[in-house]
Parts: C-alpha cells; structure tokens; sequence
C-alpha cells in the first residue's frame, strides 16, 4: 500500500492507494480514532456498484453506517441536493463527531464535501474518489462546494478531508469515456511534473492493450504518481494565491469551450483542447520548441481525447475567456508550457495571438 501524507496549514492527513483499498475502509477510519454511526454518500450509480463492499467493511469495523444515494450528475450539484441532505443526515442521527464518507466522482466529493464543512458546523469527511478525475484532481486540496445557476463551484468551502482512500480496482466499472476524461488531467499532470511519469504515458499509450481499452495506461504506481503532483501543488499554496495557478493548465481555454457549449461538453474533452491550444500559442510566443508541443498533442490523441478546436467564432472564444471567474482584473491568465516539466503563468498575452491560435492558424514548423 501507498500511503501519501499531505500536510495543509491546520494539520494533515493520508492518502491512501491500493487495491481493494475499499475493504480496509472501516479499519482505517477506526485507526483514527473515530466509532459508530457514520454516513456513505455516494450516487444512484456508484452506490449499486461500490456501496455494498464500503458499508461491509465499516459494519465489520463495528460502524453503524447509514447509506444515502444522491441523484447522478453535474445539474444535481446544487444547493437543492445539500439541503437534502442535511434533511437526511438528521434523521439518520449523524451527529458532530460521526464521519461523513463521500463515495463517487468529482460531483459526489464537491456536494458532500461542503455538506460535511457546513453541516452542524462542521463534522469529519473523508473522500473515496470513484473517477479517475476525482483520484488526480478533485479529492486532493480541500474544495469543496456547488453550482449556482449562474455558473459552476460559485460557493463552497475548503474542508480538509481526514483520509483519502483510492482503490484503483473501482475504476475497473468506469466508462472508458469518463476514463478518458480524467486521462486529460493525468496528461496535465504529466507535463507539470516532468519527463519521467510524461515518457510513461507517452509509452504506455501506445501499447496495443491501451488502445483496446484505456485503463491499462495506468498503472497504480503511475496513478500514484499523478496524484503526487497535485499534492505537491497545492501543499505549497493550499488556497489558491499563486503557484495553485500552474493547475489550470489548458483551462482557460477549456473553461470557453464549456461555456459557449452550456456545459454539455465533457471537462475532460475540453481541457484536451485547451491544452493543445495552450501549446500552440507558446510555440507561436516562442516559448516552447515544436518537438514538445507535437509529443503533448501526440500524446493526448493517442489516448483518444480530441484535439480538434471546436467550430464557435474565435472572437466568442476570446469574449468568454474574460468571464472566467479565476479572470485577475482586465487580464486573462495563460497557464503555458514551456517544456515537459516547467510552465510559466502569462498575463500578457494579446488578443491576436490568441484569435490566430482559435483560428487554427498553426504551423507545426
Ligand atoms: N474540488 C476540486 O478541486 C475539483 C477539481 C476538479 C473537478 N472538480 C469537480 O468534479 C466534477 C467532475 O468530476 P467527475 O469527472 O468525477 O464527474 P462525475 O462525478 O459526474 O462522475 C462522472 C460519471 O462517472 C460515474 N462514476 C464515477 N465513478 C464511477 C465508477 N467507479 N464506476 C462507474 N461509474 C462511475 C458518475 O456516477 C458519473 O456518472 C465537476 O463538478 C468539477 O467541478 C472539483
Ligand atoms: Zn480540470
């Protein structure tokens, strides 16, 4: 087993990574410190396939655990479902001392993890990402919250959880397309953090066995890998004020993308995108070589995420940059790469080199 302790300004805690690490699940809430009644919730889809294995093991663990199955999908991650919750976990008796476990993908641990900060004032939380996204990226750095009709995470909390547990055989019933989703931030990750896990995922995605189903590029000790990045990031800036910002790699462009589509385009598709564009316009900054940007755009094509900027006009494109709520004052921030391993945040970049990028005018000299 892997144990990963990621330390925050009020204290710490583990990441825990092995297989059938679902089975040990109430063993390990015990070690800290914590009995009786606690609370799984989790999805309508997720709850059937992963509940029964997590409640098994907290029961054996001597818990009382109440599973609540919340609605599946991104348009139930709203104030509705938490009050509905609230509902729920009082008349299951939960009270400031009984865990709160989150049990599914990104939308599952955003909504359960503000109900666990908000709740009674705050009660225990721990995270069991399900998604391959939720495993790299949204269990690990304490925020937490949901939409708002006017836009997406509009309120929330940072609330550390106690303990992360990824059990990578759960991603054994992912669709290969929500797989695919979280591969977009894995392949992020690979180029903040350098040539060793970005050369692993060059050379696994091309393996045939990857190209019949895409789950075999990782590995857990590449999965591993992926999640220590963001650990490391946002260990060093645990509220967002700088360094956080090399995350959001391609996202500036994504963030367009799945505006001007209303959302229904998958994040991970975006950032697939976004990250292409990114690498184009520092190749056309003369801030990246051509060799590198053509191994991130290989690498993401070979992994079956698109490439291909969407057909909206690149002055829309442009206009919804600025809506942007990470936006700072009338600048719009490029996250760029400069080489496998090192990016640089950009707030001068001009419009016209972003529209010729939009535009498709790229030359991959
Ligand atoms: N808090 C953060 O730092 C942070 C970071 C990135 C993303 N996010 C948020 O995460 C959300 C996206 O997360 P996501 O991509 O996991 O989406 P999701 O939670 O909607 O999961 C995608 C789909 O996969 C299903 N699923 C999850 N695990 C499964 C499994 N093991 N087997 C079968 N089906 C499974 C879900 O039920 C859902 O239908 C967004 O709301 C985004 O804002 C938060
Ligand atoms: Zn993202």
């Amino acid at each position: 087993m892997n144990t990963i302790t990621v330390t925050h300004p009020t204290g710490s805690y583990p990441i825990y990574l092995a297989e059938n690490a679902l089975n040990h699940a109430g063993t390990w809430l015990a070690e800290l410190g914590h009995a009786g009644r606690c609370a799984v919730v989790t999805n309508e889809t997720v709850g059937p396939l992963h509940g029964s294995t997590l409640l098994a093991s907290l029961q054996s663990a001597g818990f009382e655990p109440t599973q609540i199955e919340l609605p599946d999908g991104e348009q139930y991650k709203n104030l509705d479902t938490v009050a509905n919750l609230y509902s729920q976990l009082i008349e299951a008796k939960l009270d400031r001392n009984s865990p709160i476990i989150a049990l599914g993908g990104g939308v599952v641990g955003d909504t359960v993890g503000f109900a666990a900060a908000s709740y009674l004032r705050g009660v225990p939380f721990v995270q069991i990402p399900t998604s391959l996204l939720a495993m790299v990226d949204a269990s690990v750095g304490g925020k937490t919250g949901v939409d708002l009709p006017q836009g997406k995470n509009l309120v929330g909390a940072f609330k550390q959880p106690e303990m992360v547990l990824i059990d990578p055989n759960v991603l054994n019933t992912l669709p290969d397309v929500e797989f695919r989703s979280g591969m977009a931030e894995v392949l992020k990750h690979g180029v903040l953090s350098g040539e060793s896990l970005f050369e692993a995922l060059e050379i696994n995605s091309q393996k045939p066995e990857t190209q019949a189903k895409p789950h075999y590029i990782l590995s857990t000790e590449l999965l591993h890998d992926a999640v220590m990045v963001k650990v490391e990031v946002v260990q060093e800036d645990p509220f967002e004020k700088g360094r956080r910002g090399i995350l959001n790699l391609g996202h500036t462009f994504a963030h367009a993308f799945e505006r001007l589509a209303n959302f229904e385009m998958r994040h991970g598709d975006a950032v697939a995108i976004g990250m292409v564009c990114a690498t184009r316009l520092a190749v056309r900054l003369g801030h990246c070589s051509a060799k590198t940007a053509h191994r991130i755009e290989a690498v993401i094509t070979q992994v079956g995420l698109p490439t291909q900027i969407p057909d909206y006009a690149p002055a829309d494109m442009w206009a919804a940059m600025f809506t942007d709520k990470k936006r700072v004052g009338n600048t719009v921030r490029f996250i760029l790469p400069i080489t496998i391993g090192d990016v640089g945040i950009f707030t001068d970049v001009q419009a016209e080199d972003v529209l010729a990028i939009l535009a498709g005018e790229y030359v991959n000299v």
